[in-house]
């Protein structure tokens, strides 16, 4: 096995070692601050992320508020002072080793406030942002604002094309790597583009390399780009280090540290990771982000998957492939009929397909 060395990011040397930032309280100023001690980089969660009396009791998120927009102000006020305490935890684990960074969902609501609020709250406690899910176009414009490094997590060198052409080029001096998590091997949500299959994984070395060849179009050749998913042993990324094709490399985990002791999940999620079977994990696309996402399959989701077997695509108008008139009238036409028109609606399917959801 190849020596690891210190990679410089966001201003100083660490580990090429990075705890992935994962939200439900997953990845904490706990789990963070102990993988920032080790002399890597951890990542906490900041979206609604918990918080603590001072006798150190969960503080319970209860919505008081009589609107939607008053519970609103309370969920933002919550949030932000959970990020600020996870922020501070980490920090003081970390005793200053390594780097803290703070992980936002762009698409969450209220993110700029939310992490603005935190970052204020957190001066100097943290070293860095991480955020995907969606284009992050204002990132590096609030990390600007704070003098904090970004970190966009992209899944191809397309989606990375349009966030440095259109934002970051105005802060390149604040980016501090790009971390490249692969549509189909990382835990979490995945960022698979419509033209790209889920049941088709590709491999992810050709789009890392793709994804440094148009960073060195932007002299960005010496960025560190982060390799997240599927990264359980370093023996089998041997040749990805020290790779000159590749440039700078670091590693994301995201799966693995759910495993170790400071992982705040509890014990009965990490028995259940450790026997799980191959097949049990997999891309579904039942996510209200509307994204596909890697889940173990419960029970749960077994109920989702036949529930989508059972449906039946159809149109109201024959289109396409939907040319086949369907006999029967789903319930909810029968109950939304409007009174006054009598004709029973026709329903057309797919002949070959008609099962699936297609
Ligand atoms: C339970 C879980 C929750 C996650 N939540 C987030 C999240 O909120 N935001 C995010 O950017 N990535 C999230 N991720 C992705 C991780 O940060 C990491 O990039 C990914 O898990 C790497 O792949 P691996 O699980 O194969 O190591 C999550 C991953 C897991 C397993």
């Amino acid at each position: 096995m190849k020596a690891l060395n210190a990679i410089r990011l966001g201003g100083v040397d660490v580990l090429p070692l990075i705890e992935g930032g994962k939200g439900i309280s997953v990845s904490t100023g706990l789990s963070s601050g102990h993988w920032a001690a080790s002399g890597g980089v951890g990542t906490f969660s900041a979206v609604n992320a918990d918080s603590y009396d001072d006798a150190g009791h969960l503080v319970e998120q209860v919505y008081r508020g009589r609107t939607r927009r008053e519970r609103h102000e309370e969920l933002i006020a919550y949030a932000i002072k959970g990020g600020i305490h996870q922020a501070r935890q980490a920090h003081e684990i970390s005793g200053g080793q390594g780097r803290i960074h703070a992980n936002i969902l762009w698409e969450m609501g209220g993110a700029e406030r939310v992490i603005t609020g935190v970052l204020e709250g957190a001066r100097g406690l943290i070293h860095g942002l991480t955020c995907g899910a969606g284009m992050p176009y204002r990132l590096s414009e609030i990390a600007a604002k704070f003098g904090v490094h970004y970190y966009p997590i992209v899944s191809s060198a397309r989606a990375f094309n349009a966030l440095w052409k259109r934002a970051y080029s105005k802060a390149a001096h604040l980016l501090g790597g790009v971390v490249y998590e692969d549509p189909w091997l990382a835990g979490g949500h995945n960022g698979l583009s419509n033209s790209e299959d889920p049941q088709k994984p590709e491999p992810p070395f050709p789009r890392v390399k793709a994804l440094r060849d148009l960073m060195r179009t932007f002299g960005l050749g010496e960025t560190p780009i982060i390799m997240a998913g599927g990264v359980w042993w370093l023996s089998e990324w041997e040749d990805w280090i020290d790779n000159p094709e590749l440039g700078p490399i670091a590693f994301q985990f995201g799966t693995r540290p759910l495993l170790t002791r400071e992982s705040p999940i509890g014990e009965g999620w990490k028995q259940k990771l450790l026997n799980l079977k191959f097949g049990d994990v997999f891309l579904n696309p039942f996510s209200p982000t509307g994204f596909f996402s890697s889940a173990v399959n419960n029970g749960f989701l077994k109920e989702l998957r036949a529930r989508n077997d059972r449906q039946v695509a159809y149109s109201t108008e024959p289109v396409g492939e939907h040319i086949a008139e369907y006999g029967l009238v789903p319930l909810c036409f029968q109950v939304t009929r409007i009174p006054g028109i009598s004709r029973r609606p026709r329903l057309f399917s797919c002949p070959i397909f008609p099962r699936g959801g297609q």
